[in-house]
């Protein structure tokens, strides 16, 4: 990407597009750079994880040490990254995982990245907890110019104080437009969360939850001498498989589900009629020592055996993680932090850039390891790979 890029268009009115600053070209170099502009607040919440951060760490660490086998001298001419999802041809497998509060990383926030995923034909998840109303993004991305070349726009729900107030956010996403549910099942426990170190954070004034206003307080349960606040309290309200089937019987979106580490877990998703799983740890941010989702991937898509297309996140930071994520079993994978640093770094720029990168890199080991298109990418192109 042009790295000093400047909007065309005459006059002083139109602003200067940011310029991706000198020296990042990698994601590495996107979070080196973005530490230095987030403040510390911003900092605690979008570079942090649970407990002490060892599942965070090892996500990437996993992808890092599986070793790719390159071949030499296939024909190459007319590949592509293209993949099919939900009855769809998307450009590549890099979606943007839902991240909140994204307009505590750049003012901008969620629009910003809503432009560079319709720009970079990207697949994108918007956050219950967006700090930007779901409907104003999906005017962003759905548009009639770009229905062709944009990425899928999907809402991630979190099933929250009950069904009433569920069933309306659906609603809110279904007449916006959104084309998927991805319903996210990892973090039950998230109202612990104020209890860890990391999470140690306050949103600033002006950034909110703003999908979530009129949400029912929840009524704190009135807890018995020897009663667990956990178990006994909030965990009397969380979402059940049951609550799955009954999200199926009120809306006509497919239904993914975000934070399936388990191949039980997924082969009930296949039985259930779901559209997709995301095998996923929550970056690191919900239990710590949780499983490397590189580590899991293989047994999980071997449980499946093709019934469902599966999407993998956690540590992704190069297209050799891609790559071989694709090697694994996933269709596609997503990003969250990379993404949110380019958003600090250069807004909407910083985004696209992070995805050009990330699907140039792909492009380069697709063709170093002899794949000219994705469904020649194998188990095989990852070393030793049959003792997976
Ligand atoms: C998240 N993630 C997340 N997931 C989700 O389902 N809803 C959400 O609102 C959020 N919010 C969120 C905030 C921040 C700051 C982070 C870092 C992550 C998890 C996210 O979708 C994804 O699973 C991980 O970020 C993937 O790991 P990497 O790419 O960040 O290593
Ligand atoms: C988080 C929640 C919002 O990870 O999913 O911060």
């Amino acid at each position: 990407m042009n790295t000093t890029l400047r909007s065309v268009g005459a006059g002083s009115a139109v602003p200067k597009v940011a310029a991706i600053p000198a020296g990042v070209v990698t994601l590495a170099d996107h979070e080196n750079h973005a530490r230095k502009v987030l403040d510390e607040n911003a900092q605690a919440y979008f570079c942090g994880g649970a407990g002490d951060e060892l599942t965070m760490h090892t996500n990437s660490y996993a992808w890092s040490t599986l070793r790719l086998q390159p071949r030499v001298l296939q024909p190459m001419a007319g590949g592509h990254t293209r993949i099919q999802l939900l009855g769809k041809t998307l450009a590549h497998p890099i979606l943007l995982a839902p991240v909140a509060y994204q307009r505590m990383a750049h003012p901008d926030g969620e629009l910003a990245t809503a432009h560079a995923a319709a720009a970079l034909g990207a697949g994108m998840v918007l956050s219950t907890q967006s700090s930007t109303s779901l409907e104003s993004v999906a005017s962003t991305v759905l548009h009639p110019s770009n229905s062709a070349t944009r990425g899928p726009l999907w809402f991630q729900l979190y099933m929250l104080n009950g069904r009433g107030f569920t069933k309306d956010l659906v609603q809110r996403a279904e007449a916006a437009g959104y084309e998927a549910l991805v319903v996210t099942v990892d973090a039950p426990t998230q109202g612990y969360r104020d209890r860890e170190r990391r999470a140690n954070f306050k949103l600033p004034v002006g950034v909110s939850a703003v999908n979530l206003s009129g949400l029912p307080v929840a009524q704190n349960a009135v807890l018995k001498p020897g009663q667990s606040a956990l178990f006994d309290g909030l965990l009397t309200t969380a979402p059940t498989w049951d609550d799955i089937a009954w999200l199926q019987s009120i809306t006509r979106l497919p239904i993914i589900l975000k934070g399936i580490l388990h191949e039980d877990d997924a082969r009930q998703a296949a039985n259930m009629g779901l559209a997709g799983i995301v095998v996923s740890n929550h970056g690191g941010r919900t239990l710590d020592t949780a499983v490397a989702t590189a580590d899991v991937l293989p047994r999980i898509a071997q449980k499946l055996a093709g019934d469902l297309p599966i999407l993998v996140d956690g540590g992704i930071r190069r297209g050799t993680d891609v790559l071989k994520a694709i090697a694994l079993g996933a269709t596609a994978v997503m990003v969250g932090r990379p993404y949110v640093y380019g958003l600090a770094n250069a807004g909407a720029v910083g985004v696209a850039h992070v995805l050009r990168l990330l699907r140039d890199e792909l492009e380069v080991a697709m063709a170093l390891c002899g794949c000219a298109i994705l469904s020649q990418v194998t188990a095989k192109v990852v070393y030793q790979s049959t003792k997976l």
